[in-house]
């Protein structure tokens, strides 16, 4: 038995950040019906194709699970079949632009009289305030929410992460909502309104730039490479590859970075194993000297330290040196490529990065459940086809037969 088995969810969710949350939701065990406009369907399905007329990896790696249903829910008949699944699922989530769902006559008002056990799950770009109705996407929500002002060197522009922060991070915050909201039905029988915001998801997670806003009011911020010789403004300036936590970090080049452009590794020179690595590099000369054998009087040099540290780590592989400062409790990490990960057998044996097979595409790699439950196994199975399953829903959970299908297909309803 999977944990979510039972729960229905009618998932008007399209692009990235909606369909992460009900991906998740669906490898939990959750009946996910995919609710998609005749004849399209979810953009994705076209975009960034990598083979003539086959769904995208985009849409591939974020429906698995899912079943679809073509569906015009602006079509008369349409909205009465799209009420009677509001009638008989637990959720409805969708992430249209602001507005969408009211302007096809589905206001939460009017979908709460459908049925008041509903929850009703949105993302949107931002919450209440000036910018509520805009339309946003990934890159919009990393630079309106904190993460772009606060990525990059100091000398060079604001950059945005490679991980889908706004979209994927928002989703799965919206899945949390949606299990936290049926657990709550479960006492008090009601459904209610969840609604996430990309933005608040991107500086929720880069609380600790907050932090760091509200520090520079009683000096400069040591651990940034501006100190001590660089100079801080009125905001939590880019902070290169320094940690966000209180011990220093920088991303330091290994043996081949020449010719490979991820032949790197972050070390973190934390305190508790400073000796072990200050040996390892051929520094045992710091830790007789006051100038180097504090944190405090190491502060103003961390540039310097981990030119040092390069200079070891230059004649070394980075796996080589992963090897070697490991058994010292030096905390380090090699910059693994998606390559090297995709090849990775143990993500592989975890089911973190999984083969699917796929009628039309054959076989692709695609992440699987990153979140492990012992007794809800996550079997990943391949995204629908559009409209795949548009007759087995109709029949199976509307209970309607075959002439009425048919009539709602000769209408365009389907
Ligand atoms: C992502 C986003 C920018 C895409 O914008 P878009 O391509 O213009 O798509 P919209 O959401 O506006 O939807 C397009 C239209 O299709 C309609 N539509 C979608 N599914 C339909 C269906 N099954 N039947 C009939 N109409 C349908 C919508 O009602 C909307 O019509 P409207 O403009 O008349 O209201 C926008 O949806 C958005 O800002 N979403 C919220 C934030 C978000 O999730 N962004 C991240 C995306 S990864």
């Amino acid at each position: 038995m999977k944990a979510l088995e039972g729960v229905r969810i009618l998932d008007m969710t399209h692009v990235q950040s909606g369909p992460t949350c009900t991906q998740l939701l669906a490898w939990f065990g959750a009946d996910v019906i995919k609710v998609e406009r005749p004849g399209t369907g979810d953009p994705t399905r076209a975009q960034l194709r990598d083979i003539p007329d086959v769904d995208s990896l985009y849409f591939t790696m974020l429906n698995h699970n899912k079943r679809s249903i073509t569906l015009n829910t602006k079509h008369e008949n349409g909205k009465a079949i799209f009420t009677r699944l509001i009638e008989v699922c637990d959720v409805l989530a969708e992430n249209f632009a602001p507005g969408a769902l009211d302007r096809m006559g589905f206001s939460w008002e009017r979908i709460q009289e459908i049925n008041p056990r509903i929850i009703y799950a949105s993302v949107k770009g931002f919450g209440p305030g000036p910018y509520e109705d805009l339309k946003v996407y990934e890159n919009v929500a990393q630079c309106t929410g904190g993460g772009a002002s606060t990525t990059g060197f100091p000398e060079g522009p604001p950059v945005v992460a490679g991980a889908q922060i706004g979209d994927s991070g928002t989703g799965v915050n919206l899945a949390l909502g949606i299990v936290t909201a049926l657990f709550q039905r479960e006492t008090t029988g009601r459904g209610q309104r969840v609604v996430c915001a990309m933005q608040d998801t991107v500086l929720n997670l880069c609380r600790v730039k907050l932090r760091d806003q509200q520090r520079l009011a009683h000096g400069p911020l040591t651990e940034y490479p501006q100190y001590p010789d660089g100079t801080f403004g009125e905001a939590t300036p880019r902070a290169g590859n320094a940690s966000g936590g209180g011990q220093p970090g920088w991303i330091v080049k290994c043996k081949g970075w020449e010719t490979d452009p991820d032949a790197y590794i972050y070390v973190i020179a934390q305190a508790a194993a400073f000796e072990g690595l200050a040996k390892v590099i051929g520094h045992a000369d710091w830790l007789e000297d006051p100038e180097w054998n504090t944190p405090a009087a190491r502060l103003d040099k961390i540039e310097r330290m981990f030119d040092e540290i390069e200079k070891w780590t230059l004649t070394k592989a980075k796996f080589e040196v992963m090897k070697i400062l490991n058994p010292l409790n030096i905390p380090c990490g090699p910059v693994l490529s998606m390559k090297e990960l995709a090849e990775e057998p143990s993500l592989r044996a975890t089911g973190t990065v999984v083969e699917v097979d796929h009628p039309t595409r054959g076989k692709y790699l695609s992440v699987g459940n990153p979140i492990k439950l012992s007794d809800s196994p996550a079997d990943v199975r391949r995204s629908p086809l559009l409209g795949e399953h548009t007759d087995e829903v109709l029949r199976g959970v509307l209970g309607m037969d075959d002439q009425a299908i048919a009539a709602a297909k000769a209408d365009g309803a389907v």
